[in-house]
């Protein structure tokens, strides 16, 4: 279920059916995985894939392979027969290795054992949600927020309440008075991603203080996906709830290796939380797929102890080919884009684009361009397209023209 804070109640985007009585036999499945929200950035990226001539900027990553130096890692581990299982939270060597970049980078010093290594950020996110979530507990999510965060919740079959931002002076800008204003006393977290993914609003160090102190307060857990922690533009990293934090504070920090260090076929991410959430992630981690394969996390050792070089290159990459699409759109009338502080995303409005998945499936046929429709990302999202302008500069350059010719 999904609710909004300006009604707080229930909408529900359970398919419907033809209004003739049709008589279904029951399902066999779970009564949440039936009820599910639709995934159509997912379906539309599907349908863009099956045609070799889509330029497809609808998925969140580049072009740019894993640096060798990180392979070489993996390979090795390989050869000397790191095939074994692993501790499910992650290796020693990996958790010490996070450790060491989170005081190198972030000038804060945690402990191993609350560093959980995970398979994945989406996988950081799976466990730290099912670790907290029971069924019918409220858990806000302020949106635009990347969809996947919202199908965990409705996995667990938790009510989400969504916190809109709204756009001022071209900027994406959160009303803290309205997410307190959404809790009711069935809340169990806050949700939120910093930088953001789609629309590259960072949160400002003020809201990132005012609200741990504000969950403090009420017992509330923030769940804080800061996986775009390292791409804020202009700086070495955003700001971080890592800053405000208190050891036993009801805080996940979920991270990964997939967007930075260009890590996505990889699988490996990790979590930063409190220290009563180790025994709890790793019997869920057990349960879930016995922690992330061991000559990966050799691989990940590398990116943290080498990778800098690599995402300095990164960032200049996507700088140089955000000011191409800030400065291109800029010039097609029907297009609004916000300012983007951070991310490798273009989030922006067309105007007269009611139904974005209905655009987004046009544009696929009539200019082969593969984008994200606004709708997957909150209900205020309608009428917006999200494009991953994290590759080659000259593959942006060919979409733009594609995006040019169908909404210029
Ligand atoms: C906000 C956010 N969190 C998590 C993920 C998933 O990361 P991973 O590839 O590590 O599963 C993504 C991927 O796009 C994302 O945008």
């Amino acid at each position: 279920m999904l609710m909004t804070s300006a009604q707080l109640k229930p909408v529900t985007y359970k398919k419907t059916l033809p209004s003739m009585s049709l008589t279904l036999p029951p399902s066999p499945f779970r009564d949440a995985l039936n009820d599910m929200t639709p995934n159509i950035a997912a379906e539309l990226l599907r349908y863009g894939k099956m045609r070799p001539d889509v330029i497809s900027l609808a998925q969140g990553e580049g072009e740019n392979v894993t640096s060798p130096v990180i392979q070489q890692a993996a390979m090795k581990a390989l050869q000397e027969g790191k095939t074994f299982y692993a501790p499910a939270l992650g290796l020693p060597e990996l958790r010490q290795e996070i450790a060491n970049y989170t005081a190198r980078i972030y000038g804060h010093d945690i402990p191993t054992s609350r560093i959980f290594v995970t398979s994945s950020g989406t996988n950081a996110i799976n466990l730290c949600l099912h670790s907290i979530l029971n069924e019918d507990d409220d858990i806000i999510a302020v949106t635009p927020i990347w969809k996947n965060l919202i199908g965990i919740c409705e996995v667990v079959n938790a009510n989400i309440i969504e916190v809109g931002m709204t756009l001022k002076e071209n900027r994406w800008s959160l009303d803290l008075d309205q997410l307190f204003d959404a809790v009711t006393p069935k809340t169990k977290a806050i949700m939120i991603v910093t930088p953001n993914n789609p629309t590259g609003w960072v949160m400002s160090e003020y809201e990132i203080k005012t609200v741990m102190e504000f969950a403090r307060a009420r017992g509330l857990w923030v769940v804080a996906d800061e996986i775009y922690s390292r791409c804020q533009y202009g700086k070495t990293h955003a700001p971080s709830f890592l800053d405000v934090a208190e050891p036993d504070d009801l805080l996940y920090i979920i991270n990964s290796f997939s967007k930075s260090w260009a890590m996505t076929g990889w699988r490996l991410g990790w979590v930063i939380g409190p220290q009563i959430a180790e025994d709890k992630i790793r019997d869920l981690a057990l349960y879930q797929n016995m922690g992330p394969p061991a000559f990966t996390q050799y691989g990940g050792i590398a990116a943290l102890r080498y990778g800098e070089e690599f995402i300095t290159q990164q960032l200049n990459l996507w700088t140089h080919n955000r000011d191409l699409i800030t400065k291109k759109l800029s010039t097609m009338t029907r297009i609004t884009l916000p300012e983007i502080d951070a991310t490798f995303y273009a989030f922006f409005k067309i105007d007269g684009v009611d139904d974005s998945m209905h655009y987004a499936r046009e544009m696929i046929d009539e200019v082969g361009l593969s984008l994200a429709p606004g709708s997957s990302f909150g209900s205020q999202c309608e009428g917006f397209l999200r494009l991953c302008f994290g590759v080659s500069t000259p593959r942006l350059e060919d979409a733009l023209s594609r995006l040019e010719r169908m909404c210029g």
